[in-house]
């Protein structure tokens, strides 16, 4: 939640930093604002809305300066405004903050009662005022004395105006990296907008403080002693943060999926086995696990819980999907023979983190599942497994989530044999049917346009439901997510069996209700439930393999994806959904890649 850039070089830095805070856009964009400093003397811009407001200020209002901080804000204290915009300053300083300050209204109250005047409603503005209050000419002692009083969560771009040639910055919590480049030098909330100027970056740890000339970079630890740190390539490629030929970063991303879920399942098998390199947990391990959790937030929960039904299917371990807000304080009994496992596509989601130092300190073993290899949840699990989808602009997930999905399916398969669970030639047959997805998804685009003709149809839907079982229910809930918040429709996803102990008084004639039968054993029980809505008036639309379709003569519209192995099937059924719910938002005309309200990365509770 927010983006944060800054700049010190040669180049005039308004222009870096307005495409640097596009490219950190999915972070939040309800403000944005940049600070560039010419001469000792601070020129400030701040718009209300996404980047592109501010760009258009901009056009009137020349800001000169070679050192610059800019930030996209999602609103967390106070509303979405100009003043309230960052950066925030004081005097001598103007400050960036992607975070939250948790003891800001104590911070705030004593400063007031001293006679500082704050401009904003922020948690942001106690720093600068803060800073000014400690300052005696030397802006790192300032900034040591100012973090030593913070409570709470924070990446902080920071300029002193008597220092025209030194970008500061410092971090806790909050993700924040140094772009190395040569005679200009950069920071960013992520590697994204760095891509376009460099490929060596910095990656700070908390507690770390950063004075960044045009030439040099002075990193400081925790107790402000100098240190030296690791310059390390970023693995991504620049047109990785680019939308291509596609209209929206979804649809690219939608497209990826193949290439990406191909690269993620490659890296972790090999004839027919799969490998997780330097596992620290041994065979006994695996073979004492008593219970597993698989813990994330919003889609990473959805892949949880399809993983869930497979764990225990085939790995027979009890297996419990939690979300993580909710685990995080939960009175849940681990030990050292739980196992678990946080999936994470950002790899910051504030409550995935509390979950996982949770599960660490009870002794718990851990293993996350990211998509940013430098990310906190990465850094501080036991051991973690890249998803290899590339940047995932789009706030909502499409490309993560199924590189997700395939690397439970390998964790599953992996610990099975681990227990003896399962026999080598399932294990065999199931890795080579992965291998497969990504022809069987590319396939799978040829009915593109039938669903976008469905698009057309739903569009003006004010409901709808997703039913499901098993691991279908798993997918109905992501379904329901993926149309929700792109579209604004109101839906929900359901166990099938469920709808008639409350929900079915919903259904009315023409309510909208997709069915999800994956599972040839489970059909016949699904199937009767959506009869059961259909009696009530209601539109149902299936999502089936094709060998079931058959099968399905009942039901009117049947939309269907390539056979697999019931154990994957989630991974082509998911790839309709994901595109009807594009469609049906395209044809409403809404912002698809920033839904309103929403952030990509959720780095506050
Ligand atoms: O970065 P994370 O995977 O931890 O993010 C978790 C959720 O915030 C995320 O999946 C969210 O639900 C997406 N917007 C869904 O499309």
């Amino acid at each position: 939640m927010c983006g944060i850039i800054g700049y010190i070089g040669r180049s005039e830095a308004t222009g870096i930093l307005i495409k640097g805070l596009k490219g950190l856009e999915y972070r939040g964009y309800d403000s944005g604002g940049i600070a560039v400093l010419n001469k000792n003397k601070l020129g400030i811009i701040k718009a209300k809305g996404e980047i592109k407001f501010l760009e258009e200020k901009l056009q009137e209002i020349t800001l000169t300066g070679n050192l610059g901080i800019g930030h996209t804000r999602w609103a967390t204290h106070g509303k979405a405004n100009e003043i309230n915009a960052h950066p925030h300053c004081s005097r001598h300083f103007a400050v960036v903050h992607n975070g939250i300050i948790e003891n800001y209204s104590e911070i705030k109250e004593s400063l007031a009662m001293s006679g500082v005047v704050f401009e904003s409603e922020t948690d942001t503005e106690v720093i600068p005022k803060l800073l000014e209050l400690n300052y005696n000419g030397d802006a790192v002692d300032a900034i040591r004395k100012t973090v030593n009083l913070l409570e709470g969560s924070y990446a902080l771009g920071i300029i002193c105006t008597d220092d025209s040639d030194t970008l500061y910055c410092t971090k806790k919590g909050s993700p924040l990296i140094i772009g190395v480049g040569e005679g200009e030098n950069f920071i960013a909330s992520d590697v994204n907008p760095l891509l376009h100027y460099t490929k060596r970056a910095i990656y700070l740890e908390d507690g770390e403080t950063a004075k960044i000339t045009a030439k040099n970079i002075t990193v400081y630890n925790a107790s402000f002693a100098e240190i030296k740190k690791e310059i390390k390539e970023i693995q991504l490629n620049k047109s990785a943060a680019d939308k291509g030929n596609f209209p929206h970063y979804m649809l690219k991303e939608i497209y990826e999926e193949p290439e990406v879920i191909g690269r993620t399942l490659e890296a972790v098998t090999h004839d027919g086995e799969v490998i997780f390199e330097d596992m620290p947990y041994t065979d006994e391990d695996f073979k004492n696990l008593g219970r597993i959790y698989i813990v994330g937030c919003g889609s990473a929960y959805h892949v949880g819980l399809i993983a869930k039904y497979n764990f225990e299917k085939i790995a027979k371990v009890p297996t419990f999907a939690e979300y993580a807000g909710e685990f995080r304080y939960a009175d849940t009994v681990l030990d050292e023979n739980c196992l678990v496992i946080i999936i994470s596509q950002s790899g910051e989601t504030a409550d995935s983190l509390a979950a996982l130092k949770k599960a660490r300190d009870m002794d718990a073993k851990t293993v996350s599942v990211v998509n940013v290899p430098e990310s906190s949840i990465a850094k501080m699990s036991r051991y973690s497994i890249l998803t290899r989808a590339g940047a995932e602009i789009a706030v909502a997930t499409t490309k993560a989530f199924s590189c997700q999905l395939a690397v439970l399916d390998m964790l599953c398969i992996y610990i099975a044999r681990k227990r003896g669970a399962c026999t080598e030639v399932f294990s065999e047959i199931a890795i080579n049917m992965s291998l497969l997805l990504p022809k069987k998804i590319e396939k799978l685009f040829a009915k593109a346009d039938e669903i976008k003709a469905l698009a057309k149809e739903l569009k003006d839907m004010d409901k709808c439901y997703f039913l499901g079982r098993n691991v279908d229910y798993g997918v109905s809930l992501e379904g329901a997510l993926k149309l929700k918040e792109i579209s604004y429709i109101d839906c929900a996803g359901y166990p099938a069996s469920e709808l008639k102990h409350g929900t079915i008084s919903l259904i009315e004639k023409g309510t909208v209700c997709f069915g999800l039968i994956s599972n040839k054993e489970l059909l016949p029980k699904t199937i009767s439930n959506l009869i059961e809505v259909i009696a009530r008036g209601a539109r149902v639309i299936a999502f089936a393999p094709e060998s079931l379709a058959a099968e399905l003569p009942q039901l009117e519209t049947v939309v269907t994806y390539p056979d697999s192995i019931p154990f994957l099937t989630p991974s082509l059924e998911v790839i309709p959904l994901q595109l009807l719910a594009y469609y049906v938002a395209n044809e409403k005309g809404l912002p698809i890649d920033k839904p309103r309200n929403l952030a990509k990365s959720v780095t506050v509770e």
